[in-house]
C-alpha cells in the first residue's frame, strides 16, 4: 500500500480519543477496528499511541508534546508509516510529516487506499480512482512528487506550466474520462438489471457490516467463487449470481460492499453505487455477526444508511451468523407485521442453511402477489403503470377489447397503488377487496 519499502509496512497508529464523554465508551472498540482496517491494508503495527485532547491543533492536530511522543515512537520502531484515525487537513498532514519524518495517513486515505485494493469489478475500480483523484486534487497544494507517489505515471508535464498547473489540468482530464466510462458500465448495468425485472427474476441482495460473513454465505448458497478472506472489506462490489436453491422461481443473489462507520466522503458515492443492487432487491439478507458484541450498533449502522438510499420499504431478513462462536442455536424467527424476519446460522459450519433458503423463499411468496384479471379498455393508464413498473407476467385480448392481464408486485407496491382518488386507484382497491388483501398493513417496522 503505502510506499512499500522492502521490509514491508512498519506502522505506528494515533488514535485521538472523541470529544464527548458517551462517545468515550466506543473508545476500545474504535482503536480494535481501526487496527483491523490498518493490518487488512496490509501494514505492520508496532505502536498505538491515544491522545486525549479536547480542541484540535491547527498545526498537528494533536498538541505538540504529543507530536513529540509520535515521532519518538517512529523513531524507536523505525516505523515508516504513521496511520491516525481522524480527517487531517492538508497542511496538518504536512506538519506532522516534517516532524515524525514518516509518510502519514489518516482515516479517509487509509480507506481510499483499501478500497482500491479491493475493488475488482470494472466500475468499482473507476469509482474508486475517481474517489481517489477526488481526494488528491485536495492535497496539490504539495505538487507532483505527491502525485507520483499516489499512482504513479499520470502523464508527462505541458510546454510553460507551472507543475501544480500540470498536476491539475492531468487530474481533470483523468477525472473527465473516467466520469465518462462509468456512465457507461451504469448504463449497462440499467439495463441488466431491466431484463431481469422483465424477466420476473426475483432479486436478493447481501448487506451487512464489514467482516460479517457476507461472502462466505454467498459462496455457501451459490457454489460461486468469491474472494473470502478474515480482512475487512475482501468484497467491494457487488457481484450478481444464479440462486437456484429455492423452487419454482428464478432468483438471483448480489454480494454487496461491508458497511463501515464514518465512510470518507469521497467514498460515500462509490459505496452507494455499489449498494444499487439493494434498491432493486425483492428481499434483503441483512447478515449480522452474532459473536461480536458490538453487533447492535453496527446493525443500526447498517439500517441507517439503508434509510438514507430510501432502501427501506424492502423486505429484510435478518441473518445472524457465526452462531458457531456465539453459542445460539440453528433457528427460524418468521417477522410479524411487517417486522424483519431473524435466522440464526453459521456459514463457515453450515449450520441453520436450511432454515435460510426456508425463510428466503417463504419470503417472496409472501411479498410478491400474482393476480389475473381483465381489466377494462377505460383502465389504459393503470395498464402502463403495470408496464412502467415492470410487473405485468401475462397479456392477451378477450373478444370484447379487454386485455386479459396477469400482473405480478410486492404487496407494498398493491397497497400503494390502491391509495388514491383517481379510477386506476379505486380498480386495484377493488381487485385487492376481492382477493382477500388487506388495503392498510402496518409499515415495514425495523
Ligand atoms: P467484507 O467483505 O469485509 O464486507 O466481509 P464479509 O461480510 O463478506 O465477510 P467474509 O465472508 O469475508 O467473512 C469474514 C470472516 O468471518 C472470514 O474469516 C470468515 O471465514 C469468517 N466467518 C464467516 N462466517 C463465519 C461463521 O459462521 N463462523 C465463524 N466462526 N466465522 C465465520
Amino acid at each position: 500500500m503505502f510506499d512499500r519499502s522492502e521490509r514491508g509496512d512498519r506502522a505506528v497508529l494515533l488514535c485521538p480519543t472523541p470529544m464527548q464523554r458517551s462517545q468515550r465508551a466506543e473508545q476500545p472498540d474504535r482503536i480494535a477496528e481501526f487496527r483491523e482496517l490498518v493490518t487488512t491494508a496490509g501494514a505492520e503495527i508496532f505502536d498505538v499511541i491515544t491522545s486525549t485532547r479536547q480542541t484540535v491543533d491547527s498545526k498537528y492536530y494533536i498538541g505538540s508534546g504529543k507530536a513529540e511522543e509520535l515521532a519518538e515512537a517512529v523513531k524507536i520502531h523505525e516505523a515508516d508509516v504513521v496511520v491516525v484515525d481522524a480527517a487531517l487537513s492538508p497542511i496538518q498532514e504536512r506538519n506532522l510529516e516534517a516532524l515524525v519524518k514518516a509518510r502519514v495517513l489518516d482515516r479517509r486515505t487509509l480507506i481510499l487506499d483499501i478500497f482500491a485494493q479491493r475493488a475488482r469489478s470494472y466500475e468499482g475500480q473507476l469509482q474508486v480512482e475517481l474517489a481517489q483523484l477526488k481526494h488528491m486534487s485536495t492535497r496539490l497544494v504539495r505538487g507532483w512528487t505527491h502525485l507520483e507517489r499516489q499512482k504513479g505515471g499520470i502523464g508527462m508535464r505541458g510546454p510553460g506550466e507551472t507543475q501544480l498547473e500540470t498536476d491539475r489540468r492531468l487530474l481533470n482530464a483523468r477525472v473527465k474520462s473516467l466520469n465518462a466510462k462509468l456512465d457507461k458500465v451504469m448504463r449497462q448495468r440499467e439495463q441488466g438489471r431491466k431484463q431481469r425485472k422483465k424477466s420476473g427474476t426475483k432479486m436478493m441482495a447481501l448487506v451487512g457490516y464489514t467482516n460479517a460473513g457476507k461472502s462466505t454465505l454467498f459462496n455457501l448458497i451459490t457454489d460461486a467463487e468469491v474472494y473470502a478472506k478474515d480482512q475487512l472489506f475482501a468484497t467491494l462490489d457487488p457481484t450478481v449470481r444464479q440462486f437456484t436453491a429455492i423452487q419454482g422461481s428464478q432468483a438471483v443473489i448480489s454480494d454487496t460492499v461491508g458497511f463501515v462507520r464514518d465512510l470518507p466522503h469521497e467514498l460515500v458515492a462509490a459505496f452507494r453505487a455499489t449498494l444499487q443492487e439493494a434498491l432493486d432487491a425483492d428481499v434483503l439478507l441483512h447478515v449480522i455477526d452474532d459473536s461480536n458484541p458490538e453487533h447492535r450498533d453496527h446493525m443500526n449502522e447498517v439500517y441507517k444508511v439503508l434509510g438514507e438510499l430510501e432502501i427501506d420499504d424492502v423486505p429484510v431478513i435478518e441473518v445472524f451468523n457465526k452462531i458457531d462462536q456465539s453459542g445460539a442455536k440453528p433457528a427460524w424467527q418468521p417477522g410479524e407485521a411487517g417486522s424483519p424476519d431473524r435466522v440464526w446460522v453459521s456459514a463457515h459450519k453450515n449450520l441453520g442453511i436450511d432454515l435460510l433458503l426456508k425463510a428466503i423463499e417463504e419470503r417472496l411468496h409472501r411479498t410478491h402477489v400474482a393476480l389475473s384479471f381483465v381489466l377494462p379498455m377505460n383502465q389504459a393508464k393503470l395498464r402502463a403503470q403495470f408496464y412502467q413498473l415492470d410487473a405485468i407476467r401475462d397479456e392477451s385480448f378477450d373478444d370484447l377489447g379487454q386485455w386479459q392481464l396477469e400482473v405480478e408486485l410486492p404487496i407494498e407496491k398493491w397497497r400503494q397503488l390502491a391509495k388514491g382518488d383517481d379510477e386506476g386507484a379505486h380498480f386495484v382497491s377493488e381487485l385487492l377487496n376481492e382477493n382477500d388483501i388487506a388495503i392498510n398493513e402496518n409499515p415495514q417496522n425495523w
